[in-house]
């Protein structure tokens, strides 16, 4: 079942906490990255492409917010024993970690799945799924320790509901909800940590405009307009948010 939230956000909502980010280099994270920290949050830009974090760093910098931190990361090569560094590194660095957005995704063609390959459900089950999994599970000695802690996984609803030609991508993202679900199931004794799912709907993005080729680009909604919901589900003010998935208000 899909929830909407009221959202309720003041400039200071974040204040102070420490949210890392993936695939923070571009589209919905990138966006996210710098409402988090216009609403206070010192932000960690995590993704592939080293010059496109430091484009969003500058941008953060320069508008006089926290200073973010940048950690290159490729969720298809990163071990267990990576994340383990990452989440190490992060408690010497900033002491703390409030939430994890999981917005970074692989996608790479839509079509039947008689031409899927098994590589490519390997690939996509690995950043879209296993990564996020691996991520979470390595940073949770922290967010148990956070006064109350976030990990948003964000789908889409060609995973959500089955739909033709989204092949591993679509099957992935089904399975990263069912990771969500019991994960939350699991952590009903933690009640200081939520986990949730986000479905955006239709974003501009540059991963939009390849998985839609025949649509209206800039017909489309821009990022900016999901924040309020980012925001929201990053602050206190969404504390009774558990183990849902999500999609903004109308
Ligand atoms: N836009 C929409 O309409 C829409 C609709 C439904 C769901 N979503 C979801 O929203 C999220 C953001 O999508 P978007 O539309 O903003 O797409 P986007 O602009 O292409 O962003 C995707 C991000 O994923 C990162 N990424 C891909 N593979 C990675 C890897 N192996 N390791 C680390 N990072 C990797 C990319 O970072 P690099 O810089 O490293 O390439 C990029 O920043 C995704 O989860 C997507 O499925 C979007």
């Amino acid at each position: 079942m899909i929830a909407t939230a009221r959202y309720l956000t003041q400039p200071d909502s974040l204040d102070q906490r420490v949210i890392f980010i993936t695939g923070a280099g571009q589209g919905l994270g990138r966006q996210a990255a710098i409402a988090f920290a216009q609403h206070g949050a010192t932000v960690i830009l995590a993704g592939r492409k080293q010059k496109k974090l430091e484009a969003v760093y500058d941008e953060i910098v320069a508008s006089g917010l926290p200073e973010p931190l940048i950690f290159p990361l490729d969720l298809q090569k990163a071990d267990e024993e990576e994340f383990k560094a990452l989440a190490e590194g992060i408690y010497q660095q900033l002491g703390r970690l409030d939430g994890i957005l999981h917005n970074a995704a692989a996608f790479d063609r839509l079509g039947p799945l008689e031409i899927h390959t098994a590589k490519e459900f390997e690939l996509m089950f690995k950043v879209n799924v296993i990564a996020p999994f691996a991520l979470t599970k390595a940073c949770m000695p922290l967010l148990k320790m956070a006064p109350d802690a976030s990990v948003v996984f964000v789908s889409s609803t060609t995973g959500h509901e089955p739909a033709a030609y989204w092949g591993a991508h679509g099957v992935s993202k089904k399975a990263l909800e069912h990771l969500m679900q019991t994960w939350s199931l699991e952590l009903e004794q933690f009640p200081q940590i939520r986990l949730n799912v986000v479905l955006p709907g239709a974003i501009q993005s540059p991963q939009r405009k390849k998985s839609h080729p025949g649509e209206v680009h800039a017909d489309l909604p821009q990022a900016d307009q999901l924040m309020d919901l980012y925001v929201y589900l990053m602050s206190a003010a969404s504390k009774d948010q558990y183990g849902k998935i999500l999609s903004p208000e109308a």
